[in-house]
């Protein structure tokens, strides 16, 4: 399926599988992946780099803003560069997964980094953007929205997986997850929530290709209405 100029949304707590499933879309249907927690992440860890406040609006909406975010030359897998670099594997650090959301509660840092977001978008023939605000705030045009969900549990334990840790971390991962997304749904500025035309999916018990399975089964939906 040619699924160009096609723009979803994929929004949803830490751990739903946003990311991976986005990627998995992306690849099947030839968009761009624009991992937007990447981005918050990589604004607190640059702040942090630089021994900066964290609870400064001016100073972190000033290196949002001055922080430059740009496709790579790569036209068949395009990936996010900081400042014409890649972007560091530090970001997923847990020192910056600490302090994301705070720096992320910031409406200065939310509006200099929803314009890249935008402008990113525009410079990509359809794109697949993941994040907490992109059906609500981001792309509230796009033309499906996804909120990918799943028990605290299933998603610590994914977590967990991911960063090769065992059983005894569980419960840790639990409360810091938790408290992430408590921050991320009642901060004042674009929170964390279901948009009204979003398609829920509870993930819990799913496999990852099942899910990739629904969202394009969606996605073509929307490519048959337009008749495509
Ligand atoms: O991958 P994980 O679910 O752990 O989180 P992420 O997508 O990397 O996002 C990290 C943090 O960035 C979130 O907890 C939010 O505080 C913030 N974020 C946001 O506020 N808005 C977005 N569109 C994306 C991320």
């Amino acid at each position: 399926m040619l699924a160009r100029q096609l723009n979803i949304a994929i929004d949803g707590p830490a751990g739903a599988g946003k990311s991976s499933v986005a990627r998995a879309v992306a690849e099947a249907l030839g968009l761009v992946y624009l991992d937007t927690g990447a981005m918050y992440r990589a604004i607190t860890w640059k702040a942090q780099q630089q021994n900066l406040s964290l609870q400064d609006p001016e100073i972190l909406g000033r290196l949002a803003e001055t922080t430059e975010f740009t496709w790579s030359d790569d036209e068949l897998k395009r990936r996010l560069l900081m400042d014409g670099s890649p972007i560091p594997a530090a970001i997923r650090s847990p020192a910056v997964t600490r302090c994301v959301s705070l720096v992320a509660s910031q409406e200065t840092v939310r509006r200099a980094l929803r314009q890249k977001q935008q402008q990113l978008a525009r410079s990509a023939r359809g794109i697949i953007m993941d994040g907490r605000d992109i059906g609500t705030a981001v792309m509230p045009e796009a033309d499906l929205k996804i909120f990918l969900t799943a028990s605290l549990e299933e998603r610590a334990r994914r977590r967990m997986h991911d960063l090769g840790q065992d059983v005894s971390q569980l419960p840790q991962l639990m409360r810091e997850m938790a408290a992430r997304d408590h921050q991320d749904s009642t901060r004042e500025h674009s929170p964390l929530s279901i948009a009204p035309d979003a398609t829920v999916i509870d993930t819990t018990g799913l496999s990852l290709s099942q899910v990739v399975e629904l969202v394009i089964r969606h996605a073509e939906q929307i490519c048959l209405s337009r008749g495509e």
